[in-house]
């Protein structure tokens, strides 16, 4: 009994103050087993009462009850002090500092002549004309033959180009376009644009480049005229450059459109009265067309005596450095980032 009680008094002293001094959560869950679990000290103290008397079993077994009481809620306050202690040390470590400024991401944006792109095309599909691409490495007989330039003809030497072997070269322009799509629809009808890059043996300077850009437009069907191409191109120039810009054409000769009309635009600077841009004539060149030519709507696979057509072709690189006042062709293929950025 003496021995019983006094080991009832060093528990309590001991897992007191284990609990008291007792530094984390952790910590405080072995303190619980070693005194409240199965092999505990407490449960091996119940386990003497046995020895023990009638009188004396209920007093002891009275106290060591208390006792297991009193380490339980030494247990949960310590247990709350803890949690809160952690939580608190956890928030200090993790704390946001909401005066600081956030990080600025640096979104990218379009390239110049994509904006051109994206814009040309918008307008044409309004009109009804839809996109068709073609390769950039392209057969001699595309690029030239099948548009009505035989290898003798005299204009292939103003798009002279990067020959691969005797069959392929790097497209001067986009025309060859044409030949594939009317390939594809004969004898349906064409309305199409075809946006893409192209390639001449130029040496460079502030307006030309051995790569650049161009849009052809394609339409062929029963009693096309040579307004409608007035009439189309009318309504691209006035969307694209504004609604006050007049449109003028001059003869112009290209081996795949007769007759073909060199199309200016009313300077989009001045207005027309007159300045550097337009080099004081008030008049713009933005692109060539015509009628296409029945050779050219041979090659296609259309009957020229049911079908005509007319072409345009546009050089996109032109057309940014009038519409933005880029005096230099060379900003477009540098990639500085302070002359893109401008465009955003
Ligand atoms: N392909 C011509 C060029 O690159 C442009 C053009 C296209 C002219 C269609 C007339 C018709 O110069």
């Amino acid at each position: 009994m003496e021995n019983i009680n006094e080991k009832i008094i060093k528990i309590q002293k001991d897992a007191l103050n284990e609990i008291k001094s007792s530094k984390d959560s952790k910590n405080l869950e072995d303190i619980r087993i070693n005194y409240l679990g199965k092999k505990g000290e407490l449960t091996s103290l119940l386990k003497m009462l046995g020895s023990l008397t009638k009188e004396e079993r209920p007093v002891i077994g009275g106290r060591v009850n208390k006792l297991r009481e009193e380490i339980e809620d030494a247990l949960n306050s310590a247990l709350i002090r803890l949690k809160k202690a952690e939580t608190d040390k956890k928030f200090e470590s993790e704390k946001v500092d909401l005066t600081l400024m956030g990080r600025i991401h640096k979104y990218g944006h379009r390239h110049p002549l994509q904006a051109i792109f994206d814009e040309v095309e918008e307008i044409f599909l309004g009109m009804g004309f839809s996109i068709a691409e073609g390769p950039e490495i392209e057969s001699e007989y595309y690029n030239f033959e099948a548009l009505n330039m035989p290898a003798s003809h005299p204009a292939r030497d103003s798009q002279d180009t990067l020959y691969f072997n005797k069959e392929l070269l790097l497209r001067t322009h986009t025309s060859p376009v044409q030949i594939r799509t009317m390939e594809k629809m004969a004898p349906g009808p064409v309305r199409v644009i075809c946006p893409g890059r192209v390639f001449r043996r130029d040496t460079i300077d502030a307006t030309h480049s051995p790569q650049f850009h161009q849009i052809e437009g394609l339409v062929v069907d029963k009693d096309v005229k040579f307004s409608d191409l007035i009439g189309a191109l009318e309504v691209f120039i006035k969307k694209m450059f504004g609604e006050d810009r007049k449109i003028r054409l001059r003869p112009g000769f290209f081996p795949f459109t007769e007759p073909s009309a060199e199309v200016d635009v009313s300077c989009i600077i001045c207005g027309g009265t007159g300045c550097p841009a337009c080099k004081h004539n008030g008049w713009l060149e933005i692109l060539g067309s015509g009628t296409v030519h029945p050779n050219v709507l041979k090659a296609g696979g259309y009957d020229t005596e049911i079908f005509t057509g007319y072409a345009f072709g546009m050089g996109v690189e032109r057309i940014a450095m009038l519409k933005y006042g880029i005096p230099d062709i060379r900003l477009f293929f540098e990639n500085d980032i302070r002359f893109l950025h401008q465009f955003r």
